[in-house]
């Protein structure tokens, strides 16, 4: 009897546009020096007006559904992590799986902002091993473009926008691409963090024009980002009996690269083994780990039998980890000079 969900195929979709640090720094007061110190981002991805989450969603999983068993025929749940949905109401999810041409499937959004991903895998994962899903299509995608104030310098240098997919199917925990234990936590006092204040129940309309934009505190999320990302880490490899010299790669959420640095040097796991996929597209939030695994796994970064240690921490404040041994996934050789190192 199946006791595991499995990764059977990943895919991911980046918008063509480009908005450098330059061209940034025409805009906004900052530079292309500041930038790049502090956060190791060059450029980051944006999608056009045509392109809200759904679409990037979409994109993201047709191309997973193309590399799945069977074309991904089984999947019978659509689940969209993301912050930033087309619409308050309804979810993205039901959007995605229609315009992938999914009849009668189960759709539902995770919001849980960087950690959404993660949230996500866990959910597929009790689905499928309690039954109640035959195969899910796990997709992290987000436009964040569309809740940044652009005049904002803390927060327009740092986000872009991107999504992927996972195909997940019943399978076996011995098996390479199990999802194990995702250990997941949350602090609510620290939702000013990283935060929109209009557009919900609490506030519905804007008080002042930042309102239905991102605020974040960097300073603070940094910090708490760093110890409970290491504290996650550390719990989820303890759980599997796993020391950091067993780690091949960790793929944390791609934030801000001094705060990948820091979480290795943190677990002791050598800074050539933090997968660093930032550089050209910038933070993507709840994409930011399948963006990374899926480019990580075309450019031949990452190899099936390698153990990989995921991690994030975002809004709310949210965090979370797990670690797995990564299948082995047919998927095209990357076309492009972008994508991640380590
Ligand atoms: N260009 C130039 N100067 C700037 C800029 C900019 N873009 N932004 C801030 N500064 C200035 C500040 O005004 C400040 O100046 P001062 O010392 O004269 O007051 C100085 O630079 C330092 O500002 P900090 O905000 O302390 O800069 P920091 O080194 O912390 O870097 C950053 C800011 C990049 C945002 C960093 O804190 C960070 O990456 N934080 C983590 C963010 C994160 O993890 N987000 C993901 C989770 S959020 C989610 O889930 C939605």
């Amino acid at each position: 009897m199946t006791d595991a969900a499995v990764i059977d195929a990943i895919g991911h979709h980046l918008p063509e546009a480009r908005e450098t640090n330059d061209e940034l720094a025409r805009r906004i007061d900052t530079s292309d020096e500041w930038i790049r110190t502090r956060t190791g981002i060059r450029a980051r991805s944006r999608a056009g007006d045509d392109e809200p989450t759904s679409v990037l969603a979409t994109r993201a999983g047709r191309e997973a559904l193309g590399r799945a068993t069977n074309g991904g025929a089984d999947v019978d749940t659509v689940i969209v992590a993301t912050t930033t949905p087309d619409m308050k109401c309804p979810a993205t999810a039901p959007v995605v799986a229609s315009d992938l041409g999914l009849e009668n499937t189960a759709t539902f959004d995770i919001n849980s902002a960087c950690t959404g991903f993660l949230a996500g895998l866990a959910t597929a994962a009790g689905l499928i091993t309690s039954g109640n899903s035959r195969a899910v299509l796990l997709v992290g995608a987000e436009k964040y473009s569309s809740i940044i104030y652009p005049q904002d310098r803390g927060t327009s240098p740092i986000f872009g926008d991107g999504a992927a997919a996972m195909v997940l199917r019943p399978g076996y925990r011995q098996q390479a691409g199990a999802i194990g234990r995702v250990h997941l936590g949350s602090d609510g006092r620290l939702w000013a963090l990283a935060h929109v204040l209009s557009g919900g129940s609490a506030q519905p309309l804007a008080a002042d024009p930042h309102d239905p934009f991102l605020r974040m505190d960097g300073r603070a999320t940094y910090r708490h980002a760093v110890a409970r990302m290491t504290d996650s880490c550390q719990r989820v490899l303890k759980d599997e009996s796993l020391t950091a010299e067993d780690v091949d790669l960790l793929v944390a959420h791609q934030a801000n690269a001094r705060i990948l640095t820091e979480v290795a040097r943190e677990l002791e796991v050598p800074a050539e083994k933090a997968l660093v996929d930032l550089t050209d597209i910038g933070n993507t939030a709840a994409a930011s780990i399948p963006v990374a695994l899926s480019r990580a796994q075309e450019a031949g970064v990452l190899r099936g039998g390698e153990t990989v240690l995921l991690t994030a921490f975002g809004a709310g404040a949210s965090w979370g980890s797990t670690v797995l041994r990564w299948p082995e996934l047919t998927s095209p050789n990357l076309t492009t000079t972008e994508g991640p190192n380590r």
